[in-house]
């Protein structure tokens, strides 16, 4: 049996996707599946239970500091899974990819200042955004037969309007596009032209799916870097999301100062070692678990996709360049997004609602599809009953 196949009980562990759908979505019942929040329900992988069981069984917490195997690991990660040379000047690392993005609009921007995302999109940019008390500048992407592209033009617009940052998710969630060189080098371009920071949110870069490429703006040229910082993350690759850790990259060194002065003035210079243990483990010795599971994801997309073209062929699904998330269009059901919802989890299924990315979003819903392949089988028996042409 393959391991990715074992369906593990995540109820009662505190588990946001499973055990808060009531506190967070106001759902109640106990039968309901969820398949919103960007889990997996697949246990990480072996090696790095093995060194956390050998941390734990040392039990000294004391305060600690990242070691010389962390920055070596992600370094030769990082090359060798997408050939991108980083210094270790350039790595700092953060509770979570959120938690350095705010710090850095802090530190960049200034109240009501204007930051771009382009929508739809992940909807907690924009919840930082607000919540910083600077202001959303919406770049809606382009969709076109279930493709997403970028509006460059509008893009330049916005900049030009005086935004001071741009949140760029690469690749994206929730459309699952991996941005090309092209793409990438032309907002860059436009950032530069424009001296707007590019925010980089690179967290879903290793898993892109075969045979899609993923490039990340730490290749651009020098040129087009030095107001640049880019988000990475072993937490979303390896299933460590609670163990709350990634690493900021910022090839400016003035800038990469900057950042992390604003770490020690929050107080947080100071790292989890179990955290950093798994994240260090993960780099060094999980590349084929990360290959076998892949290939998990990708036979997943496949099932839906086929279950969609057979059973629900009103319902557009283009399978995803990157993640394990699946956008389904749902705008030919002609149902308001409450409707759509309400559908849904009278089928028993919970997905995270199109319009919560935005208004672009609006008509879609976004479904993970990191579970065992029996799980997402039990779920497309639900979408049938919930998205069935028959109102
Ligand atoms: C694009 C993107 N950025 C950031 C995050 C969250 O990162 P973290 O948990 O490290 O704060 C997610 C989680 O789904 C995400 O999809």
């Amino acid at each position: 049996m393959n391991a990715f196949d074992n369906k593990i009980n995540r109820r009662d562990t505190g588990s946001v996707k499973w055990d808060f759908m009531e506190q967070k979505l106001g759902l109640e019942g106990t039968d309901l599946l969820p398949m919103w929040v960007s889990d997996y329900d697949f246990q990480a992988p072996q090696q790095v239970l093995n060194r956390l069981t050998q941390d734990i069984s040392h039990g000294v917490f004391g305060y600690s500091e990242r070691q010389e195997d962390y920055y070596q690991a992600a370094i030769n990660w990082f090359k060798t899974q997408h050939d991108i040379v980083i210094k270790k000047e350039w790595i700092t690392s953060i509770h979570g990819v959120l938690p350095g993005i705010a710090m850095a609009l802090q530190m960049l921007t200034k109240v009501n200042d204007q930051v771009v995302i382009q929508s739809p999109g992940y909807g907690s940019f924009r919840k930082i955004i607000e919540l910083n008390d600077r202001r959303v500048l919406n770049n809606p992407l382009i969709e076109s037969d279930g493709h997403y592209r970028l509006d460059l033009a509008h893009l330049e617009d916005c900049f030009a309007s005086g935004a001071k940052a741009l949140i760029f998710c690469n690749p994206h969630n929730p459309t699952g596009r991996a941005w090309t060189e092209q793409e990438i080098t032309k907002v860059a371009e436009l950032c530069q032209k424009y001296r707007v920071w590019l925010i980089s949110d690179e967290i879903w870069s290793d898993l892109v799916l075969a045979p899609n490429a993923f490039y990340s703006s730490l290749k651009l040229p020098k040129a087009l870097t030095d107001k640049l910082i880019v988000a990475t993350a072993a937490s979303k690759t390896f299933g460590l999301s609670s163990l709350r850790i990634s690493n900021f990259i910022i090839p400016n060194e003035e800038l990469k100062t900057q950042f992390v002065r604003r770490l020690d003035a929050h107080g947080m210079d100071c790292f989890n070692n179990l955290s950093m243990s798994a994240a260090t483990t993960a780099y060094q010795e999980c590349e084929a678990w990360l290959a076998e599971l892949k290939q998990y994801l990708q036979s997943n997309i496949e099932t839906l996709s086929k279950f969609l073209k057979a059973e629900l062929p009103h319902i557009r699904f283009t399978k995803p360049e990157a993640t394990y998330l699946a956008w389904l269009d749902c705008r030919a059901m002609q149902l308001s997004d409450t409707e759509l919802e309400q559908k849904l989890i009278s089928a028993g299924i919970v997905p995270s609602i199109g319009c919560g990315f935005g208004e672009e979003g609006s008509g879609f819903i976004r479904l993970n599809l990191g579970c065992p392949a029996e799980v997402l089988e039990g779920a497309l028996l639900g979408l049938k009953a919930a998205l069935n042409n028959s109102k």
